[in-house]
């Protein structure tokens, strides 16, 4: 392994990677004391002057006119667009740390030894104009521009939930376990849409070792590095495609299972829509599908703070998901068994008690009519 690899920061001659790191500590310290500390401060604060209004506030914009303009909310508020920014930009963020180890990475990817079938790239893919058109979770370039912005985007991903720490691999754990025993039989053929590098894909793989798996995403570099990540694990039951999930150009009822994690919430409603009716298409008679997003809000509060956090994380469609009826979809393209519910990434995050920020996760499922 040669130095670059094992962490040297060619910016930061003889300290190893130590600045990279101790910035990245920092970085999670703060995200942790945001989210314990400042988030539940910011609701106390919210409880404290909602309490003395004639009428409860009942939307986002009614939360507005009572904490926007407070130093709590917009200190919170500029916390989070900046962490998020310092975890990826600048001198030691995710983007240069990858950078000084271009070479090495492009190489591991290029040697990888992947069986037959098991990446399928597109070059000449048209990418949607969402996706271009913004940097998504300020990732610079997005999660697709650059050769190796998957590697980028696997490392950044280790703490979008801080409080989870390591164990955030747990929530897409929890997915299997929820689609599991949901299913009456295992399934034999599975879509995992808009897999990214692996992640959400990696526990289906590993639960269906007898299915033959399908995971595709828009991004050259993502589904590189799962296609090595796979071939690593020597898993036999699974091909990573570069493609687009709402147009995968599968013959219909092509599979048992489509499932998806964190997707939804990165497109404009009617790439959504197409989304729900590809779906539909894809699926067998008796089907089912799993969507695993962020939907549910129970109130006011909880609305107006996850639109800000679209708008400062640069994930514009978070709200006009919020704003569907997506029970209303499922239904149109025949799905039955329609179930939107809060799913829990982690033990004790449903209960009254808890207070941290957490993103308002929920499963949306659905099973193709007969
Ligand atoms: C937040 S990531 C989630 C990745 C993965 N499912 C996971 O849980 O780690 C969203 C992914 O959606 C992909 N994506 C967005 N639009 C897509 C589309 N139309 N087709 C395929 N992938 C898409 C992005 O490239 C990105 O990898």
């Amino acid at each position: 392994m040669t130095g670059a690899m094992s962490g040297t920061n060619r910016r930061d001659p003889g300290l190893n990677g130590r600045s990279f790191t101790a910035a990245q500590s920092f970085l999670l310290s703060s995200k942790l004391y945001w989210t314990r500390k400042m988030f539940p401060a910011l609701r106390e604060k919210y409880n404290g002057l909602a309490a003395k209004e004639s009428t409860p506030p009942e939307s986002a914009a009614d939360v507005a006119r009572l904490i926007a303009n407070t130093p709590d909310y917009q200190v919170y508020a500029w916390l989070e667009r900046h962490l998020q920014r310092f975890k990826y930009s600048g001198r030691y963020g995710l983007q240069a740390y990858h950078d000084d180890m271009r070479e090495d990475l492009l190489a591991s990817l290029d040697q990888a030894d992947l069986p037959d079938g098991m990446l399928t790239l597109d070059p000449d893919l048209e990418m949607p104009r969402y996706y271009k058109a913004v940097d998504i979770h300020q990732h610079p370039g997005g999660v697709w521009s650059d050769e190796i912005a998957g590697f980028v985007y696997e490392r950044g991903a280790r703490s979008t939930t801080p409080t989870m720490g390591t164990r955030h691999a747990d929530l897409h754990d929890r997915l299997v376990m929820a689609v599991d025993e949901a299913l009456e039989s295992d399934p034999t053929d599975i879509f995992d849409m808009a897999c990214g590098f692996g992640k959400s894909t990696g526990p289906f793989i590993e639960r269906y070792r007898d299915a033959k798996i399908t995971g595709m995403d828009l991004s050259a570099p993502c589904v590189k590095l799962a296609a090595k990540t796979a071939a690593e694990a020597q898993a036999n039951n699974i091909r990573y495609m570069q493609g687009n999930a709402f147009e995968s150009g599968f013959a219909d009822e092509s599979f048992d299972l489509v499932t998806s994690t964190m997707y939804l919430h990165e497109m404009p409603p009617p790439q959504i829509e197409k989304t729900i009716e590809e779906s539909a298409r894809l699926l067998r008679p008796g089907g089912y599908m799993a969507h695993l997003d962020f939907f549910r809000l129970p109130d006011a509060f909880t609305r107006f703070i996850h639109y800000g956090h679209g708008r400062r994380n640069n994930e514009p469609f978070m709200e006009p998901l919020a704003e569907m009826d997506l029970a209303g979809l499922l239904e149109r393209n025949g799905f039955k068994d329609i179930r939107i519910e809060p799913f829990a990434e982690d033990d004790g995050v449903l209960d009254e008690g808890y207070r941290p920020w957490r993103f308002p996760w929920t499963l949306i499922t659905g099973v193709k009519a007969a």
